[in-house]
């Protein structure tokens, strides 16, 4: 008896069946306990004799069984340590978190220091009817600053004469869709894609500006000086800002001006607020009639002053980039280069 279930142990090769060997042998109704149940038959020397040698065995068999189940558990364990086997002293393989791209980041700079001023944004479509991008602004059909703008036309279907879509050159036809949205006063940025025919170190063919506007009652030029100082203060982080306001020309303002801010080239690098040389970074000047009219706005009661600046114009002013093409090539290395990748 002994030898056949201690074999039969050994020979068990999942934790199911040494279960079944277990009720065979060790079971309320196992061969042991049917012994057992023999003894009440068996004169008393013969019971003092089988009945520890049945108690030993069913210990013995118990002992067994134990054991045989300890040794499957860790052949199972090796088993699946085998399978899921890890090499803690491999290089980690290293994630970058994606992170703003450079002209989204001025852009909200820019929106930033302008919300505290007053102002609130505005947006407009990058198809735009040939009214809002230059008629509507004092840009008549005839008007030399068409061809300048170096204009992309969207295709006209056939038979359509009306004048054709434009991608628009500049954020300025925000300005007439502000004044229709809300009326005077106002005061309102206009950041945006726009788009021009030109590719250089300096151009792109889409690149992004920001319009500004501000309309009240009794609104300068001193106004607007105030407001661009400011606005470079905070945003080239100069204390010592110095605008200088070139006499210009705009159709859609009246008087015009390019304003430039002082730098310097010491040694190759670009120093803001000090130095001889001017860098031009807008255009601005007080709102024409013409375009408060086309706007809806009385020219008669309310002036108002409007600029547009190249945000990725500032943007390589700020950190110092060369070339503005690299800003739409999506290279990580020169993102990571200029502090933009995490
Ligand atoms: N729209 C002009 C440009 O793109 C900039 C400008 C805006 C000038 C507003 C004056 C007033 O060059």
């Amino acid at each position: 008896l002994r030898d056949k279930y201690l074999t039969r142990i050994a020979d068990a090769g999942d934790e199911a069946a040494l279960e079944a060997v277990r009720l065979e042998a060790v079971g309320k109704k196992g061969e042991v306990a049917l012994k057992m149940r023999e003894l009440g038959r068996m004169t008393p020397e013969e019971r003092q004799q089988v009945g520890p040698a049945l108690n030993a065995l069913k210990d013995e068999i118990n002992s067994a069984i134990a054991a045989r189940k300890a040794g499957l558990e860790d052949a199972a364990l090796d088993e699946r340590l085998r399978g899921e086997w890890l090499d803690v002293t491999l290089p980690a393989r290293t994630r970058r978190r994606g992170s703003i791209h450079p002209v989204s980041q001025v852009t909200e700079e820019v929106t930033a220091i302008f919300a505290d001023m007053g102002f609130s944004v505005a947006e407009g479509p990058q198809i735009e009817t040939d009214w809002y991008n230059f008629d509507a602004l004092n840009i008549p059909g005839h008007h030399p600053a068409r061809a300048e703008m170096d204009t992309f036309y969207m295709a006209r279907a056939e038979g359509d004469d009306r004048p054709p879509h434009v991608l628009r050159t500049h954020t300025s036809p925000v300005q007439i869709r502000a004044m229709e949205a809300t009326g005077a006063p106002l005061r309102v940025i206009c950041p945006g894609r726009v788009y021009r025919a030109d590719y250089d170190q300096t151009h792109t063919p889409m690149f992004h500006q920001v319009e500004g506007m501000a309309i009240d009652r009794d609104i300068s030029m001193a106004n607007l000086k105030w407001c661009l100082e400011e606005f470079c203060r905070a945003f080239f982080e100069v204390d010592d800002i110095a605008l200088r306001f070139r006499a210009s020309h705009f159709p859609f303002t009246e008087p015009s001006a390019e304003v430039d801010i002082r730098c310097s080239w010491e040694g190759g690098t670009l120093k803001l607020g000090e130095g001889d040389d001017w860098l031009e970074i807008l255009g601005s000047g007080m709102v024409h009639p013409k375009v408060l009219a086309a706007g809806g706005i009385d020219p008669d009661v309310w002036q108002g002053f409007a600029f547009g600046m190249g945000i990725d114009r500032i943007a390589m002013l700020k950190y110092g980039i060369p070339d503005l093409r690299a800003f739409f090539d999506s290279d990580l290395r020169w993102l990571r280069h200029y502090g933009f990748g995490a």
